[in-house]
């Protein structure tokens, strides 16, 4: 029964960049720059389309051809000296100063827009509501962050009874590695960036292997706002450049994002050598996310939800749903309408406007989730045919017996659905929970009483209830989990950028 809905509609995140779907002059122009070859030359296509095999299959990263050469990080080690040295500077300059540059870099992602979408469009194979997404998002993360320093950044003067003055400062720790993930190539990237520029620290960044040339033009942007070459210096490369990054005593500080797996290991290499000093560690890492429906819940809507949450971005996004929890005596229902919704997607190449569910992002993906839909190939209630020409995974709704059948990750369009008893909420969440993973979860009830008790019961650090479950919007929902999902800061909330920082307490006997 396909639902007479827009699915991907305009509608949602529209926060500051004002750009929507519902804006045709934007999305025409934006088609024209995606589709065009980009003029300036500096960022060349590798092999075929977007969504050839051949240009998918990028192993090894390369530096982005015609990057400005003072972009360039060199070794590992040169760009930590690079960006040590000029941490004192920095972090001496006042808040004002660096949060200027933040709202500059805003204005100059805004100008260049049209050109970040491509990039995005071309290298990381986003649809075009995606990557117009994205370019918001990192508006967004910017303007907030230097809202947010302004704010939270001065001095606090203390109470001194026995009449000393007392006063506390915040200022940054020192080099910060950033390490960026490949779904959020501009927005996490940069967001991760800004915030540990704002507070005062210098930052070696690292793009995710797939994704280099949209982070060297962040850079170059950042540094044309204002930031120094040396306190903002990206390194491109594989796990090999992340390792030498964390491996490096200098380092004050890792935000990375990425698989729990990652996260682990930078966790081990910031503790290995008893020499070094202890620093923070912010890890955002993926999730098992489940949503919840009760027999009260609005089908139409929830089917809705389900396709944006599971589906957009190819379901390759953290935040996606993995897991729907169908109350047993309407899951068969749902599952039909589920099904109808899922023939209405449109799949295709992801400079399609019409596209809602490009290809995956490399070979690698694509192997991995062609080898589990073949694995799950009896339990599939629904799949879809795709374009044969092109990293595009099909689809797919695979029906499990039980919450505990679906113990991995799989980071791409595969829901999985099984069902639960009425009268059982409690015991389902603590099922969901006991996975150890902790990012979204959503419920769809119309019980008060329901809503009340995941709010009280779900381990996870992004509850969404009645909604769908991806596109949290910076300033209103802090994103980001715990447990295996993350070390819990907030990115995008009002506490986040404390996580960057270094208090230091000043008293003075007057
Ligand atoms: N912030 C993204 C979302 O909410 C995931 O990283 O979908």
């Amino acid at each position: 029964i396909p639902l007479p809905v827009d699915l991907f509609g305009a509608g949602g995140h529209r926060n500051s960049a004002g750009l929507d779907l519902s804006d045709v002059d934007t999305l025409t122009a934006t088609v024209k720059v995606v589709n065009a070859p980009l003029s300036q030359g500096a960022f060349p296509r590798e092999g075929g389309g977007p969504d050839s095999a051949q240009s998918a299959d990028r192993a090894t990263a390369r530096e982005p051809e015609g990057l400005d050469p003072r972009l360039r990080g060199g070794t590992v080690s040169d760009a930590i000296t690079r960006a040590h040295a000029a941490f004192p500077g920095w972090s001496r300059s006042p808040v004002e100063a660096r949060a200027a540059c933040l709202d500059r870099l805003a204005d100059l992602l805004e100008t260049h827009r049209d050109e970040l979408i491509a990039i995005c469009v071309q290298e990381a194979f986003k649809t075009i509501p995606d990557a117009i997404g994205e370019v918001r998002e990192a508006v967004d993360f910017c303007r907030y962050y230097a809202q947010q320093a302004r704010a939270k950044l001065q001095p606090i003067e203390l109470p001194g009874p026995t009449g000393e003055r007392n006063m506390l400062h915040i200022e940054g720790r020192g080099v910060w590695a950033t390490i960026a993930p490949w779904n959020f190539p501009l927005a996490i990237f940069l967001g991760q960036t800004v915030a540990a520029l704002v507070t005062g620290n210098a930052v070696v960044a690292k793009p995710a292997p797939q994704t280099p040339r949209i982070a060297a033009r962040a850079v170059e942007l950042a540094h044309e706002a204002g930031v120094p070459a040396d306190v903002l210096v990206l390194v491109t490369g594989g796990p090999e450049v992340g390792a030498a990054l964390t491996a490096d005593a200098r380092i004050q500080g890792v935000a990375f994002t990425g698989s729990t797996a990652t996260a682990r290991k930078i966790a081990r290499a910031l503790l290995e050598d008893d020499s070094r000093p202890i620093v923070p560690l912010i890890a955002e890492t993926g999730g098992i996310n489940a949503m919840i429906v009760d027999s009260t819940a609005l089908p139409e809507q929830v089917v809705a939800d389900v396709i944006a949450s599971s589906f957009r971005s190819a379901g390759q996004r953290c935040s996606a749903l993995r897991l729907l929890l169908v109350q047993e005596d309407i899951a068969d229902g749902v599952i039909e309408m589920l099904s109808g919704a899922m023939d209405t997607l449109r799949i295709g190449r992801a400079g399609d406007p019409a596209t809602d569910v490009g290809p995956v992002i490399d070979q690698a993906a694509y192997d991995r989730l062609m080898a589990y839909r073949a694995r799950v190939a009896s339990k599939t209630v629904k799949t879809l045919d795709v374009p044969a020409d092109g990293l595009f995974v099909p689809p797919t709704l695979v029906r499990i017996g039980a919450i505990e059948d679906l113990n991995e990750e799989w980071f791409g369009p595969i829901l999985h659905v099984a069902t639960w008893e009425a009268g059982k909420l409690s015991e389902t969440i603590a099922r969901v929970n006991a996975k150890g993973y902790g990012l979204t979860m959503g419920l769809h009830s119309r019980i008060a009483r329901a809503a009340e008790v995941i709010e009280a019961e779900a381990a996870v650090g992004n509850l969404y209830i009645n909604r769908s479950m991806i596109g949290a919007v910076v300033g209103s929902q802090p994103f980001g989990g715990e447990g295996l999902s993350g070390t819990g800061p907030k990115a995008g909330g009002p506490r986040y950028l404390y996580r960057f920082c270094a208090e230091r307490a000043v008293s003075v006997d007057t």
